[in-house]
């Protein structure tokens, strides 16, 4: 269902591997937006309504999710996602609010579709039609080499890795990969941030893009 009204809100989307740092840079940027007068709500993705949250639950905790394929794995996140986007995000938008959102389509194109290699194409079609016309203004990769992404895995307070958690190394190389070469190709989109910055040095960095991308 596309959106009635022209919204006047903006959709930040932040993605990267595991252990990027990027809840800890929603909550700054959102601190950052909320003093400066802004209205913001901060999601994650696939979660944030009561049907996306059961819809986490069995694409990361299920345990039988070792079986799941890579088919119903992208229509699940999918499902999510608009669900997100129609009953929270479009409304939102709409309002003015900015949307600060943990993942959003660009994590079905580089999870499924490169890492699980579902191919661009039927990753590309399914994610525009849950998204309908709602898309980011401006996207954030916090990128970090493989090595330090797995190693801050390792260091979480819980112990046991979930089902996306308990991939190889080669699928997470694969996964940083398909975000530098998406950002290439979208350059006015997409902003990327060295996530091996000290922390305040990555938070001066994305307030600098937001600024300059959205006044
Ligand atoms: P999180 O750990 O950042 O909350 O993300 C949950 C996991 O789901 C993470 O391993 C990335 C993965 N994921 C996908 O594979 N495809 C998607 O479309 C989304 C939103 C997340």
């Amino acid at each position: 269902m596309p959106l009635k009204k022209k919204p006047t809100g903006t959709l930040i989307s932040f993605e990267g591997s595991e252990g990027s740092g990027k809840s800890t840079q929603i909550a700054h940027l959102a601190k950052r937006l909320q003093d400066a007068g802004r209205d913001v709500i901060s999601l994650r993705e696939p979660g944030g309504t009561e049907i996306g949250e059961q819809i986490r639950n069995i694409i990361v905790h299920n345990s039988k999710g070792d079986e799941m394929c890579a088919e119903t794995e992208l229509l699940l996140f999918a499902a999510a996602r608009a669900q997100l986007v129609r009953e929270v995000i479009a409304p939102a938008l709409v309002k003015g609010t900015v949307v600060l959102s943990d993942r959003f389509l660009d994590s079905s194109t580089v999870y499924q579709g490169i890492g699980r290699n579902l191919g661009a194409g039927p990753v590309e079609s399914i994610n525009r039609f849950a998204v309908g016309n709602v898309m980011p203004d401006l996207t954030i990769v916090i990128d970090v080499p493989t090595e330090v992404s797995l190693a801050r895995l390792r260091q979480r307070a819980s112990d046991v890795p979930d089902r996306m958690e308990r991939e190889n190394v080669s699928f997470y190389k694969k996964v940083r990969e398909g975000y530098l070469v998406l950002a290439k190709g979208m350059p006015e989109r997409f902003f990327v941030v060295d996530g091996t910055k000290p922390e305040k040095t990555v938070e001066k960095a994305i307030w600098t893009a937001v600024q300059k991308r959205l006044g």
